[in-house]
């Protein structure tokens, strides 16, 4: 186990990059398995996650080789349909091969990805719009067995804009006989990223980032090139970093309408923001003030920014509530931060936060990705010294976030326990 051993109060200074979307990436390159033959995926970020769709890819029986952050997936000669529940229970986003398996090979079977810390994480909507197309869909055993002659086009209503049926249902249709229609879809970037790439290896989709999607099915996808967007929840967590230390950072390859929730929810808390084409500034030089938060789909507030922005209200000066709407059980950081010296409660979907001056150092374990993210921040706005437990869980969505904050100035020590 990796632990990381913080000693905070330095303002954080300087430039820092954001590398590829981990939410872009897994869904692209489950998609490859779509393609008779090489796609070249570029600006991949180096995470756990995305190590993981590769064993999945790899397990299938494509042939996956990576150069720097490009990947290459040849997917001329898939023999296996199946993910295993070892390999699901790596990482549920596994999952997302599963509208790719059954809109080329007409069958697929994967285990039930489990839930995780942050909620229950059901697939009704997936099997539902599968269904809609004219899969045959069974769950025994643990596994979610899908097969068809053939998928034909459908037009299905999502009950919720869930970002992975979205994307499952958009794979299924490319190849599928007709037009198909996703109503309610999700609006993500990470949506527009994915027809992008369909679209250039031959799909024919429009409407992603709308609520409607239409996907007319073809015969064929033809191997090409994509580079993925830069990662919107990674840009989020380091302008945390520097409003939270007081410091002035600047946010590299970022699109800033990606981020634009957290920047007017920033601004609202009195963090001097400013933005270029590719580039945000952070500058902060007193407490925040206190805000509230609902979190939406997009283009609503991000869940995946919930926690890191609770960590910078447990120092607000004032009460702040934060409402989690997407999630049911998001709030594993909460203990954690009141460990440190935060003073909040939990009362249902709501957490009210009394901002104070200063937290403590302590010893913190990590539940979920994001929540070990929130818990750096913390760290590193303490003045004393925080030592975290389980930072594996960070490194599933941050490609060496210390040695990234290390640069400007933070002092987190990476011990392998
Ligand atoms: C994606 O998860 C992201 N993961 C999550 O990021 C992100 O938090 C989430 O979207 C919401 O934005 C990836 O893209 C790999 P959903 P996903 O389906 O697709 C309910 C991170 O930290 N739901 O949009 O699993 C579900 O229970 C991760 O990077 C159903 O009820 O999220 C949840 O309450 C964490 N039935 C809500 O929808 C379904 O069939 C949103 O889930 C599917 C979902």
């Amino acid at each position: 186990m990796h632990k990381f051993m913080i000693v905070g109060g330095n303002p954080l200074k300087g430039t820092i990059k954001v590398c590829g979307s981990k939410n872009s990436t897994l869904p692209i390159l489950a998609a490859c398995l779509l393609v008779e033959g090489q796609c070249y995926i570029k600006e991949v970020p180096r995470l756990r996650d995305v190590e993981v769709m590769k064993e999945v890819l790899m397990h299938l029986g494509a042939v996956v080789e990576c150069s720097k952050d490009t990947v290459k997936v040849d997917a001329q000669n898939i023999k296996v349909t199946e993910v295993s529940e070892e390999l699901m229970r790596k990482m549920r986003a596994s999952n997302l091969v599963l509208g790719a398996l059954i809109g080329r090979f007409c069958r697929a079977k994967i285990s039930y990805p489990g839930g995780c810390n942050i909620g229950s994480r059901p697939m009704n909507l997936h099997i539902k719009g599968l269904k809609a197309m004219g899969a045959q869909v069974i769950e025994k055993f643990g596994y979610i067995i899908a097969e068809t002659p053939k998928l034909k086009g459908a037009d299905i209503h999502l009950d919720l804009p869930s970002v992975g049926a979205t994307e499952n249902l958009m794979m299924a249709a490319v190849l599928a006989r007709g037009t198909t229609i996703i109503r309610n879809a999700a609006k993500e970037p990470e949506i527009i990223d994915l027809q992008n790439f369909l679209n250039r290896v031959g799909a024919r989709i429009k409407g992603a980032g709308t609520t409607n999607i239409k996907i007319e099915g073809v015969e064929k996808l033809y191997p090409n090139e994509h580079t993925v967007i830069p990662d919107r929840i990674e840009a989020g967590t380091h302008m945390i970093a520097g409003a939270i230390t007081m410091g002035n950072m600047t946010i590299s390859n970022v699109i800033p309408e990606h981020v634009e929730p957290v920047i007017a929810k920033l601004k609202e808390a009195g963090v001097n923001i400013k933005t270029g084409d590719d580039w945000i500034n952070v500058n902060a030089s007193h407490r925040p003030k206190p805000v509230d938060i609902k979190t939406m789909p997009y283009p609503g507030f991000p869940t995946d920014m919930q926690p890191q922005f609770m960590s910078l209200l447990t120092l607000a000066e004032g009460t702040s509530v934060v409402t989690e709407s997407v999630f049911e059980n998001r709030y594993k950081h909460v203990m954690e931060l009141r460990r440190m010296g935060a003073n909040l409660k939990v009362e249902g979907q709501t957490s009210i936060i009394k901002g104070v001056k200063q937290l403590t150092g302590a010893q913190v374990e990590v539940s979920d990705l994001r929540a070990g993210a929130a818990l750096v921040l913390a760290a590193l706005a303490g003045e004393d010294g925080s030592v975290l437990e389980n930072v594996e869980h960070i490194d599933r969505g941050y490609e060496r976030i210390e040695s990234k904050y290390n640069a400007l100035g933070a002092r987190i020590f990476r011990v392998h326990s």
